[in-house]
């Protein structure tokens, strides 16, 4: 995600905005840039890869009192000098973090009125858009009134104008802004890190409200009224803060999901079922598609393959990248490649694309990191948006996963015509409310469940279908972060062997969410828990039962294209509340990286 700074006061702004940056740098980022004013001219310095390159860049003796800095996490364009903000048109210079999405529409407008574009981002219309509308208005806070009413999408914004010399203007939508105050100094900051050094006095910025910033701050609504804001105090340290008050990343980063959704989702959804054919590869030549991924992304290929199976009926093979390279491959010209990875960089899965490019074998790269080796050398990309992952252990990053999936799914399926258009639009509108209910299953309490396991040596997963998809990264989450020893098991599959391993005390977490088979999984639960087996169910309120089970997770009753998403949730938790209860240590499982870009 990217990170945003702003500075103006007496020190000098480009160490504010420096030190401001490099703690963001735990938010992820491939470049940087500062803009600031001096001898009343506008500088701007920006570099690719880390600060350190940008610091090299600036003069030392430069001095500055008004400035504003970004670190860019690449979404539109390619993670480069160029691409890399601030952004300059006119008078105007800003710093942007979020998507927005009708950035072409915008950009069309602004090269008819003679505005020139230098990057591929999404942002730089912003600074046309406010340089238009100033010379029409010639006042900072109407013309920000104005942009809003233009921009869809999400924004946090810093704004410098060349007109006025010691101040910054602010405004967000749905993306993280706050003001630092001090005696006679002011900032504004993605996050109270930024500004931790010189202060720990901030506002909120709230949505939709606009900030003029200079030695004071006043805040206004959209009538240009002011707004009173409480200055808040943050006391805790620099740790702390970087996790947004959450006890570990990996909490942070389940309690993001909701918003993740909304960014991945959003240009699938943005026109219906326009966009959602726009930015799908055009399925209709294949007539097979296999999956490649590792651990979690491959767990995201096995619930790709249950719906795009059952939904647009065509063959799909989920295959473990490590395997796939080495194996026979039986695909040809009508056979798309899927490589799923967070990282885009992960060895084995990279090693897939290359031999099936060699094939001459149409390949298709869901990625996280923008510009990453994937997502350069494979024909199509699919961005999953889900910002930067600090955690081992993925949450959000499978949660986009599955959902591209799930959305490739729909649109195989009503392209078909296997899918009504009435059907599909209800389907769409269902994407909308996945964020609310996945919230609500955060919100839920798992931590009896996590009671009834973290003392035990063994645990075991099982469930048919999808459900035994999703057992299998539920599995794993548990065993990589609290090193319970876990299995996954095809509910059908325990008679066969493995039954012989309850018994008095013996944990079971059982998924039991598709309706069509949940007769036959409930029979296996019933198989164990007589032969003393501790059972935890997450399961649907249309399944919901009066058979016996020892706890139980009950999630609203969904299509089965949103279904999965919200189902992840509890087993997050209660793998994240085990490891916690046993001590481990959760960001950093020992003998894991987090990205595997070795064999
Ligand atoms: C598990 C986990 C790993 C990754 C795997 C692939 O929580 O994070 O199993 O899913 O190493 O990594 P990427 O997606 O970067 O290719």
């Amino acid at each position: 995600m990217c990170g945003i700074v702003g500075y103006t006061g007496n020190r000098n702004a480009i160490t504010v905005l420096l030190d401001g940056l490099k703690a963001l740098e735990y938010r992820g980022y491939d470049s940087a840039g500062i803009a600031y004013r001096t001898c009343n001219r506008i500088e701007v310095v920006k570099a690719s890869g880390k600060i350190v390159n940008l610091e090299k860049k600036l003069n030392p003796n430069m001095h500055s009192n008004v400035g504003i800095g970004h670190t860019r996490w690449a979404t539109h364009g390619k993670p480069n000098e160029v691409n890399s903000h601030p952004h300059r048109m006119g008078k105007f210079t800003i710093v942007h973090n979020g998507i927005i999405e009708n950035y072409e529409v915008l950009k069309k407008l602004l090269v008819k009125s003679g505005y020139k574009f230098k990057t591929e981002t999404d942002s730089e219309v912003i600074a046309g858009l406010l340089d238009k509308l100033y010379s029409e208005k010639n006042d900072v806070l109407k013309v920000i009134v104005e942009l809003k009413k233009l921009l869809i999408g999400s924004y946090a914004l810093g704004i410098i104008c060349d007109d006025i010399p010691d101040k910054i203007y602010a405004v967000r939508k749905d993306s993280p802004l706050i003001i630092g105050v001090n005696d006679d100094e002011s900032f504004i900051a993605s996050d109270v890190p930024a500004i931790l050094k010189y202060t720990n006095k901030y506002i909120i910025l709230n949505d939709n409200e606009i900030a003029e910033i200079g030695r004071s701050v006043n805040v206004y609504n959209d009538n240009l009224d002011i707004v009173n804001k409480e200055v808040l105090t943050f006391e805790g340290n620099l740790e702390v803060a970087e996790k947004n008050g959450y006890e570990h990343f990996m909490l942070k980063e389940i309690h993001e999901q909701p918003e993740v959704i909304k960014n991945t989702t959003a240009p699938f959804l943005k026109f219906g079922l326009e966009s959602l054919t726009e930015n799908m590869p055009d399925f209709s030549k294949y007539d097979k598609i296999d999956i490649i991924g590792c651990g979690s992304a491959y767990h995201a290929g096995l619930v790709g393959k249950c719906l795009i199976e059952k939904y647009g009926n065509i063959p799909v093979n989920a295959f473990v990248a490590s395997e796939y390279r080495y194996q026979k491959i039986f695909a040809d010209e009508k056979t798309l490649v899927i490589l799923i990875s967070q990282s885009g960089e992960t060895a084995d899965t990279l090693a897939c694309l290359r031999k099936v490019h060699d094939m001459g074998i149409n390949t298709l790269a869901i990625v996280n990191v923008v510009g990453s080796s994937l997502a350069r050398e494979a024909d199509k990309v699919i961005y999953i948006k889900a910002g930067p992952e600090i955690s081992v252990a993925t949450t959000k990053a499978y949660l986009a996963q599955i959902t591209i999936l799930s959305l490739m799914a729909l649109n195989i399926g009503y392209n078909k015509k296997l899918i009504s258009e009435s059907k599909a639009l209800e389907i769409i509108d269902s994407y909308e409310k996945l964020p609310n209910f996945i919230s609500e299953m955060i919100d839920k309490d798992y931590k009896d469940i996590a009671k009834s396991l973290y003392d035990k040596d063994n645990c075991f997963y099982i469930g048919r279908g999808i459900d035994y998809a999703l057992s299998m990264e539920g599995s794993l989450k548990l065993k990589e972060i609290s090193y319970i020893v876990s299995c996954a098991y095809a509910a059908g599959e325990l008679k066969h062997g493995t039954i012989s391993l309850i018994e008095d005390g013996t944990n079971v977490i059982a998924i039991v969410t598709d309706k069509n088979i949940a007769d036959k999984t409930i029979g296996n639960i019933k198989e164990v828990k007589s032969r003393g087996a501790v059972i935890s169910l997450i399961t649907t309120e249309q399944i919901d039962d009066n058979f016996d089970v020892d706890y139980k997770v009950v999630m609203p009753t969904l299509n089965d294209f949103i279904s999965p998403m919200v189902c992840a949730i509890p087993l997050q938790l209660i793998s994240y509340e085990t490891a916690k209860l046993r001590g481990c240590d959760i960001d950093k499982p020992k003998n894991l990286a987090k990205s595997v870009t070795v064999e």
